[in-house]
């Protein structure tokens, strides 16, 4: 059996040995009881009874294994012009201190914490120094609008949120703090203190009582200690997009996410203690949780944080010129920034500017990497580009090609096969498996594998009901896609209403929501449409109230501002269209599934329910105009 094939089986077979072996390589004050613990499906728990500490693992471990003069982070902010480096000794030094000042302020195991920060070390500090007390951290993405962060706020009940002054965003300077005061207002939970890292080209004001400056709490501090955590103790919450305006919390475990993460960076990445591995993504998304943060750092690989953007930071060639410098073995990014970077160099000039003899392979994942991307990068970096597919809830690879195990031939298109521990089907809509090369839902078959979701914080119900329900005995991934007869897996695309814009993932119901109060709105609808530059963009349909009498412009140009203002400028919505109806069933719902179909330009069969078919033509020229108004 290929190298592949073997692991894979082992792992699917005999999950229990399979993790425990990969468990081994973690300290453990206490082995645990039951690698898994099944006893109560679909709510799975890996490594009962163990006690461990997740920021001891990824600092502490490796600084007394003789890695403390390593370099465990590289900070690169091409926008503030700084290069730094952090090593593991110093990264404990900086950890634990700011661990103590958490629990001088009465941060103790359980409680939570909210981190929105740009990409800056403070921000991995942050994150580490929860796990280090058993504080369950919550990191909220920079580009969220106050509202966002205070519906996190309301639902992750803080102790303490942390925060920086501001950040550098491409050419423009953001303040963070009056955003977070904005939240902070809006929210009716209330946390006790706010803690911000001030940068020098924003200052941010301090409210007495509540607000307290990092670096002078954390010259107080004394240094806290590792505090021994059960392995199914939590260790973060992130929040993402569902169907509608309440994003999901999911929530991850310490023992599992550990074991998990630091297996894959070598099973998936081929990344060994010492290597240097980039993930050019953001903190606030699941990818920089797994891989800007915790698992390069198991690892004890050293990370990069990059402040900057791949394009106008300042040029296409800012991705080679890090590469080059920090000698970068393998770079994780989404293909929207490749897709940038094309549109500003499209003969890759940049490229033969630097000396990329370090870069080893370039893996890509969070969207779809259409076929003319694969083949350009392939082409001009001469290097395996390797798409993945996973999901904020999986915390890493479903599908992958796992080079660390055995280099399998890339079928461009598809992420290869199922990541070992994910068990991948395709069923039909009855639940019944279908044959290869037929389409289907994508769902994978109990016990996913640990590192992925243990329930959505404070809300089992709508765990269950969210992956559990529709296909009893496997996970739910709300992608459609299919199985080749080889086994290498496409994925088409989600089956709801996520959508997803430069690799971001997004609610099209939440931007109904908000579009749906606009008082001159009687009803609308949000459908992502293909984007050349970022994969997808949201655009809006919308039916006026009768007697409405006002410039369309002027309501469309309002819609902009209220998505802005609520969501974030991270929805990227700025386009929409009067209509005169809305395709409905004749029981009223608006068939959100045909009208995506047709943006998407994909064939659809008219539903039988359909109230009025003819609406369907007006509402695809419609999207015609709207597409050309784009292109042009
Ligand atoms: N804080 C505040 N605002 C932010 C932000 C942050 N951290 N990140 C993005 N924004 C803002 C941008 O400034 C922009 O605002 P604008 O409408 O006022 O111009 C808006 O949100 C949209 O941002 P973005 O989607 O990043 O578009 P862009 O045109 O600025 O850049 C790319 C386009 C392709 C360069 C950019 O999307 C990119 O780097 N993509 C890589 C994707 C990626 O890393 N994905 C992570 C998942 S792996
Ligand atoms: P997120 O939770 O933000 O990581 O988004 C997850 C969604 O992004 C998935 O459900 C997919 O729809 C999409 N996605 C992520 N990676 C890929 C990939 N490699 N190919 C196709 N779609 C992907």
């Amino acid at each position: 059996m290929a190298d592949y094939d073997k692991v894979f089986a082992e792992s699917v077979q005999n999950p229990e040995a399979f993790w425990a072996t990969a468990a081994a390589e973690l300290d453990w004050y206490q082995t645990w009881n039951t690698v898994l613990d099944a006893s109560n499906p679909p709510f799975y728990r890996w490594f009962s009874g163990g006690l461990m500490n997740t920021c001891y693992n990824a600092v502490d471990r490796h600084v007394a294994g003789g890695r403390g003069d390593q370099v465990a982070i590289i900070y690169d902010s091409p926008v503030t012009d700084t290069i730094a480096t952090i090593t593991y000794r110093q990264l404990q030094d900086h950890v634990a201190r700011l661990a103590g000042a958490l629990q001088k302020i009465g941060v103790t195991k359980g409680d939570t914490v909210i981190i929105y920060m740009p990409m800056i070390p403070e921000a991995a500090y942050a994150m580490l120094a929860c796990a280090r007390i058993g504080a369950i951290h919550s990191v909220v993405f920079g580009g969220f609008a106050a509202n966002e962060l205070a519906i996190r706020i309301n639902h992750a009940q803080p102790k303490v949120l942390i925060t920086a002054s501001g950040a550098i965003e491409g050419k423009k300077t953001l303040a963070y703090k009056p955003i977070v005061d904005e939240a902070a207002t809006i929210a009716e939970h209330k946390f006790e203190h706010c803690i911000v890292y001030q940068r020098p080209f924003v200052h941010a004001d301090l409210q007495d009582g509540r607000d307290l400056d990092w670096n002078q709490i954390v010259a107080d501090a004394p240094a806290a200690d590792c505090v021994p955590l059960d392995a199914t103790d939590p260790l973060y919450i992130l929040y993402t997009s569902g169907t509608t305006g309440m994003p999901k919390g999911v929530l991850r475990d310490n023992g599992g996410h550990a074991v998990a993460l630091n297996w894959t960076m070598k099973a998936i990445y081929n990344i060994d203690a010492g290597d240097v591995f980039w993930s050019a993504s953001d903190v606030g998304w699941v990818v920089g949780h797994s891989y800007i943060v915790y698992g390069p750092l198991l690892k004890g690989a050293t990370t990069i944080m990059y402040e900057g953007k791949p394009i106008g930071t300042p040029d296409a060639g800012a991705f080679w010129r890090v590469i080059s410098q920090h000698r970068v073995k393998s770079l994780f990014t989404a293909p929207t920034a490749f897709r940038a970077i094309k549109k500003e160099d499209p003969n890759g000039t940049f490229i033969g500017k630097y000396d990329l003899s370090c870069f080893e392979a370039l893996y890509l994942a969070g969207e779809r990497l259409d076929p003319d991307t694969y083949f350009w990068a392939a082409k001009l970096l001469q290097v395996p580009v390797i798409d993945h597919w996973w999901q904020t809830e999986t915390g890493w690879a479903i599908a992958a090609n796992c080079r660390g195990i055995e280099e399998l031939p890339i079928k461009p298109g598809s992420p290869t096969k199922a990541a070992p521990g994910y068990d991948v089907r395709i069923v039909d809509f009855e639940g019944k498996e279908v044959g290869p090369n037929v389409e289907g839902n994508i769902v994978v078959k109990l016990p996913l594998p640990p590192g992925t979701l243990v329930t959505l914080w404070r809300n089992d119900q709508r765990f269950v009901e969210s992956y559990m329900n529709t296909f009893p005995g496997y996970y739910e991934t709300s992608d459609g896609g299919y199985i080749d007869e080889d086994g290498y897996i496409y994925v088409m695309g989600r089956m709801d209403d996520v959508i997803n814009i430069a690799g971001h993932r997004l609610s099209t119901g939440a931007m109904e929501e908000i579009i749906a109060t606009h008082p001159d709105i009687a009803e609308c609808a949000v459908i992502g449409t293909e984007d050349a530059l970022k994969g997808q963009v949201p655009v809006g349909l919308f039916v006026l109230k009768a007697g409405v009498d006002r410039d369309v412009e002027e309501i469309k140009a309002e819609l902009v501002k209220m998505v802005r203002d609520k969501i974030g400028p991270i929805a990227c919505f700025r386009e929409s269209s009067a209509v005169a109806r809305l395709p409905k069933t004749r029981s009223g719902k608006i068939l959100r599934g045909t009208m995506r179909s047709i943006a998407a330009g994909k064939q659809y069969r008219t539903p039988s329910t359909i109230d009025d078919p003819a609406i369907l033509d007006e509402i695809t020229e419609t999207l015609k105009d709207m597409g050309h108004r784009r292109a042009n």
